[in-house]
């Protein structure tokens, strides 16, 4: 799979991760880049995200020579690491101290203020006791009351970056906002921007994802790119699986993960989910035998909706999306 990576909000932003980006970007073929260059400002030096059932069979052989795909892999499998993320936001933080830049806005501010707006609707739903299902999409329309539903919600970022989402869903309503990132330097920039730009009670963690040190549990947990960049690591898969125990413990029950990915298209996501919630009722049936007791399907997850207005482009006669948002509920 070819990495991606989509352009900064600030073009003339210099920093180790956009020389990675630029040399990623570099080993893609010309028709790969030929389907990724939109409005959306989404280069395909990251993953592709083709939506559901329909990505294009052998799509990336068709893109790309092999050995493109493997030296693209091998650059952008860097973003696994935590070494390339300090390296990039101690880059980001300079670039805000000497010029008030604000760095990378991952998967564009399109996609960023869409992600926003579609979670404060749901949430609203949901407060009002509609939960969307498969069919049908979320509906709240926005109004004071809706405003003052949202005040109830404790919301987490995780794997906050910049923070700029949480500045976004502070701007739709949200109140009480926590960002977390294994990366000292996020922290510092995200920090630093929120002060900046009038939001000084976000709140702001060094935190592993992986490993969390956060007791408290959110209504709302959010993460757009933080799985994808944990699945870019070598031990990729293993990881995701330690990502959806420690997640499924950070969020309330009754509460909602909402999910931004560009590596995995909305129904890998849900598969991904249903394979963990086979592993955990497992487990949890194992426990009931020796314990003898009954509350058994406790945490695990349900998908109950997902973006489904993201522009979409036509490849191979398949149409699909580049980006996948899509929300889950804890049981
Ligand atoms: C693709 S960036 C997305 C940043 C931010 N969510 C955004 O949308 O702008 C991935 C982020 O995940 C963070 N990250 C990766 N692995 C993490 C982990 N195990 N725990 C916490 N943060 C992690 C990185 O430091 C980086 O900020």
């Amino acid at each position: 799979m070819a990495g991606i990576h989509f352009q900064p909000e600030d073009s003339d932003v210099s920093h180790q991760s956009r020389a990675v980006a630029v040399s990623a970007a570099d080993l893609v073929s010309d028709d790969d880049r030929s389907i990724t260059g939109d409005s959306w400002s989404i280069k395909s030096d990251y993953g592709s995200a083709v939506d559901d059932d329909q990505r294009p069979v052998g799509a990336a052989s068709d893109y790309s020579s092999d050995k493109d795909e493997t030296d693209a892999e091998a650059v952008s499998s860097m973003l696994g690491f935590q070494s390339y993320w300090d390296s990039a936001y101690t880059g980001e933080l300079t670039n805000f101290r000497e010029h008030g830049h604000t760095g990378e806005v991952w998967f564009g501010v399109d996609v960023m203020e869409v992600v926003a707006s579609w979670t404060k609707a749901l949430c609203i739903d949901i407060s009002q006791g509609r939960i969307p299902n498969r069919d049908d999409d979320v509906k709240a329309v926005a109004n004071e009351l809706g405003d003052k539903l949202l005040s109830c919600w404790s919301v987490l970022d995780i794997g906050t970056g910049n923070g700029l989402l949480l500045q976004e869903l502070a701007k739709q309503g949200f109140s009480d906002l926590t960002g977390t990132d294994y990366s000292e330097q996020a922290v510092s920039l995200a920090q630093s921007l929120s002060n900046r730009d009038g939001f000084p009670n976000i709140k702001f963690l060094v935190d592993d994802v992986l490993d969390t040190k956060l007791e408290q549990e959110f209504q709302l947990v959010m993460d757009k790119g933080t799985l994808d960049a944990i699945g870019l690591h070598p031990d990729g898969p293993v990881k995701r699986m330690l990502y959806w125990d420690s997640v499924s413990s950070l969020v309330a029950p009754g509460g909602i993960l909402v999910i931004t990915s560009c590596n995995n298209t909305k129904d890998e996501l849900v598969q991904e989910v249903e394979n963990f919630n086979q592993r955990k009722i497992a487990a949890s049936l194992e426990l009931v035998a020796a314990k003898n007791d009954e509350s058994c399907s406790d945490h695990v997850f349900q998908y109950i909706s997902h973006v489904r207005t993201y522009p979409t482009f036509t490849f191979g006669g398949s149409v699909g999306s580049r980006v996948a948002t899509v929300a889950f509920r804890q049981k």
